[in-house]
This record gives structure tokens, sequence and C-alpha cells, in this order.
């Protein structure tokens, strides 16, 4: 057995904020699926709770090798949510090969429309607490990476980070700064296995897209389970393959808009 057999033979760990439902509980339940052990994050601990029961009463083909998922109620926005989540991880014995950053917030308003606490809001839910978590994981996130394995950080960017939208702009903003933030963290970790990736999807049928029900039915969005299918594919990825930023798009003739 060489070390990428020990490698894949171990349970591999993750967190993932932002679990308790849309594409953070779809990311949840395949990682589970593929014998991850899992800690999630949220405000509400009903919400929480909900989110484990539902994965537990899993009976799918990878149900065997299911490990418990951990619940730790947190809010982003406060200074000492990364910390907490971080300590609650390890303190189960749990290993950080990935680490995604998927809680985030939005609420649209034009530029002239938009009062400074609520780009104050966004920053501090969509990207100082994701530059925190991520800041305070890396030694978690080295020792996790060994042999050809990766330690990955994915970061749940959006399209609007990458293609305006009018109204979305506190929030765009913040997303495109977790674009940088991958890119920057790679240039300084990569060459130790600890390689960040953003995923810029367009509109995904969650309860954060409902208020685009109008304009665009629900069936015509993104799955969660499509962007947990790439999350799937990275981190089984080994260390060689870097990819910065994935953007994905729905069809038809205004591919880069959300
Ligand atoms: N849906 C889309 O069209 C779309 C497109 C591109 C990117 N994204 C991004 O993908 C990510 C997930 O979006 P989603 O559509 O799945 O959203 P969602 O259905 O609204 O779920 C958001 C998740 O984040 C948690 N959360 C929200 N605010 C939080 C806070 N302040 N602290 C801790 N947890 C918080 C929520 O739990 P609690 O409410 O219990 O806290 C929930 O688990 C977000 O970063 C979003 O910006 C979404």
């Amino acid at each position: 057995m060489d070390a990428d057999d020990v490698g894949a033979a171990r349970v591999r760990g993750a967190i993932v904020t932002g679990g308790s439902r849309g594409i953070g509980l779809a990311v949840v339940r395949r990682l589970v699926d593929d014998g991850w052990a899992v800690t999630i994050t949220g405000r509400d601990a009903a919400g929480l709770d909900a989110a484990v029961d539902s994965i537990g009463a899993g009976t799918g083909a990878g149900a065997a090798a299911r490990h418990p998922v951990l619940p730790v109620v947190a809010d982003m926005a406060d200074d000492d949510a990364p910390e907490r989540i971080l300590a609650a991880h390890a303190d189960a014995g749990r290993t950080l090969d990935a680490l995604v950053l998927n809680a985030g917030m939005g609420h649209g308003s034009r530029i002239v429309d938009t009062p400074l606490r609520r780009l104050d809001r966004h920053y501090a839910v969509n990207l100082r607490a994701a530059f925190a978590l991520v800041s305070q994981a890396i030694p978690a996130l080295r020792e996790a990476a060994s042999g050809a394995s990766a330690a990955r950080v994915i970061a749940m960017s959006s399209m609007t980070a990458v293609m305006p939208e009018p109204g979305l702009a506190a929030y765009g903003a913040t997303k495109a700064a977790l674009v940088s933030l991958c890119e920057t963290l790679n240039a300084e970790e990569s060459a130790a296995g600890v390689i960040a990736t953003a995923i810029c999807p367009g509109y995904v049928d969650t309860d954060m897209s409902a208020w685009k029900h109008g304009d665009l039915a629900a069936g015509e969005m993104i799955r969660p389970d499509d962007i947990a299918e790439l999350v799937g594919a990275l981190v089984r990825m080994s260390r060689y393959a870097v990819m910065p930023k994935i953007v994905v798009s729905r069809p038809g003739e205004g591919l880069f808009t959300a």
C-alpha cells in the first residue's frame, strides 16, 4: 500500500458552513454518501437538527459507510464563530480535508438605494467570516494534505462575481472577493497541498433564489445537486489539479447572466 492508498483509507473530514438547506445540504449529502465525516453550521438549531435527521435516515448505496453529521450552531457574523466551528470539528477527532465556505446571504437593491449597513452585513457574512475561517483553518488543512491528496477549500461564490447583475452590487462585490481570496490562497498554499476553488453559479433553485420566481421558474434554475456533483469531483482530485474558479451557467442565449 502506498501513501495514496493510506490517504484514501482514512475517514476524511469536512466542514460545510450553511449546511442545513439548499446548496449546502446537497453538498453534505454528497460527502456523507461518499463516506466523509461532516460538520455543518447554521444559525437555526432546529434547521440543523432537521438536516442531520434527514441525512441519518438515508439508505443509499453509501449508507453503510456513513458517519454522523455534527451540527454547530453559529452565526457567521459573530467574531467567535470560526474558532468555535473549527474547535468542534477538531474535538470530534475529525481531520479537515475540505472546508466548504457556503453560508451566505443576499439582499438586492440598486447601488443608489443601498444603505452602507446592508453592504456591511454582506461583507460580514459572505466575506469576513469566510476569510477568518480560512485563515484559522490553514494549519489543519495543511496537516490533512498528504501524499497526492489535497485539502480543499471550496467557496460558494456566484455568477455575480464575474458578471454584473443590476441590483446585486453588494452581494456581487463580496462574491468577487471570494474569487480573489481563493486565487490568493492558491498562490500561497497550493504548493503545500491546500487548494482553493470558487464556484460561481447562476441561479440555483433554493430558498435564496425564490424571490426570482416571477422572472425565472424554479425548474429553469441550476439544481443544488449539480453543485454538489462539482464539489464531489473536486474533493476526489489530486493536489496536482488546481481549479481556481468554476463558472456554472444556465442554458440559453444569455450564458453569462445569472
Ligand atoms: N441560490 C442561488 O441562486 C445561488 C447562486 C449562486 C451562489 N449562491 C451561494 O450559495 C450559497 C448557498 O446558497 P443557498 O441558495 O443554498 O442559500 P439558502 O438556501 O438560503 O441557505 C443558506 C444557508 O446558509 C446559512 N446561513 C445564512 N446566513 C447565515 C449566517 N449569517 N450565519 C450562518 N449561517 C448562515 C443558512 O442557515 P441558517 O438560516 O440556519 O443560518 C443555510 O444553511 C450562498 O453563499 C449563496 O450566496 C446561491
